[in-house]
């Protein structure tokens, strides 16, 4: 039997999908008891109900792949791989006219690509982005680290301004004029990281912790205005610890950034679930672009993907199933890999080992 089957009920239909061969199939009383009967061990036969189940690749021989996950993982990596059918060439004609095609057949349905939260709107001061260039780019790649360690002290909100503009804003302005200018409508933004299909999925909401100018709190940032806009007007600095699965080191932050996914600019553009991969990749670029930033400027920083996910969406109070947290970016001041916390506990392994 092939491990590469799940059923599901859609639209009141019981479906086996094979998600290797991105087929699916409804399946009827019969031919499930047959393929119940299949999986606990009856031999195959000529009978039309095996003939069936065989051509829908349940009776497919697969050895059980080496995967160190559970199957969720693997029917998201297999099934949303681009594939050839059997005996399919590789493809000779030029993909990327139909592209053009396809991007002018969804150009009237644009989602609505900025947002603006509802909430008191707060200015940011301009970013500082002279001290950016004063750091050369190879000693900010070659000294950029993950701190664990941070000192709970205070930042001048300049400070958080310019990392959030250098990371996320549009630093080219409202509109693509790169596209306008040879008489294309443009969509989407651009920022200091690549984005596919120039959507920039990834929003971000300021964890204000210690701030100077700036309460404590949670904020979206309108990456198109350079404002912030107040989802919550305070926030208990013991509480980002626990939400990030009992990193509590996270307590002594200055500020974080949880970063979030608006699946629906996706779905737009890229329906199928592949795009999933493609909004992930985005946040990959973000955090290496935040700690570079943060380091040119001196600032440590942290990233996490370990977080309690309903919790983080309630708090940035967004629909999960359109925005979802995918990420966390801290900064602060301090020095060193390892938590102060941890530090103790790794010398005595170390030494132990030894
Ligand atoms: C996608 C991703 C997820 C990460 N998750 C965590 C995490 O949950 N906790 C943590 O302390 N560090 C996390 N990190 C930081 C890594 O542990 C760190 O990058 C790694 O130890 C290498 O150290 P360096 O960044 O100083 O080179 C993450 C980094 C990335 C890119």
């Amino acid at each position: 039997m092939t491990p590469s089957i799940f059923l599901r009920v859609i639209d009141g239909r019981l479906i086996l999908w094979n998600y290797v061969r991105h087929e699916q199939f409804e399946i009827d009383l019969d031919h499930l008891r047959r393929l119940m009967q299949l999986s606990g061990g009856d031999k195959p036969t000529d009978e039309p109900a095996d003939s069936a189940l065989s051509t829908a690749g349940c009776l497919d021989d697969i050895d059980p792949p080496a995967w160190g996950w559970d199957c969720l993982s693997r029917i998201f990596h297999v099934g949303t791989q681009i594939a050839l059918r059997q005996d399919e060439a590789l493809p000779e004609e030029d993909a990327y006219r139909g592209y053009i095609e396809y991007c002018a057949s969804i150009a009237d349905k644009v989602p609505e690509f900025k947002i603006e939260r509802p909430g008191k709107v707060i200015q940011l001061p301009q970013a500082e982005l002279s001290k950016l260039g004063e750091m050369p780019l190879w000693k900010a790649l070659r000294d950029r680290q993950t701190c664990r360690a941070f000192e709970s002290k205070m930042l001048p909100l300049e400070e958080v301004a310019s990392a959030l503009w250098a990371t996320f804003g549009t630093i080219h302005g409202d509109c693509r004029h790169d596209l306008e200018a040879i008489g294309l409508m443009p969509v989407g933004y651009r920022r200091t990281s690549p984005s596919g299909g120039s959507l920039h999925p990834s929003e971000a909401y300021l964890v204000a912790m210690r701030i100077d100018g700036l309460p404590p709190g949670i904020y979206h940032y309108r990456s198109h205005k350079h404002e912030l806009s107040v989802v919550r007007d305070n926030f208990e600095t013991t509480t980002l610890g626990k939400l990030l699965c009992a990193q509590t080191f996270a307590n002594a932050l200055s500020y974080g950034i949880f970063v979030t996914s608006r699946f629906d600019k996706m779905w737009w553009k890229y329906p199928h679930s592949r795009a999933y991969r493609v909004a992930l990749l985005d946040i990959g670029c973000l955090i290496q672009t935040f700690q570079l930033v943060c380091n040119a400027r001196h600032i440590q920083s942290w990233p996490t993907g370990y977080f309690i996910d309903h919790e983080v969406n309630k708090l940035l109070d967004v629909d999960p199933d359109i925005e979802s947290a995918m990420f966390f970016l801290g900064a602060g001041i301090g020095g060193g890999a390892v938590a102060r916390e941890a530090l103790e506990t790794l010398r005595r392994f170390n030494a132990e080992v030894q």
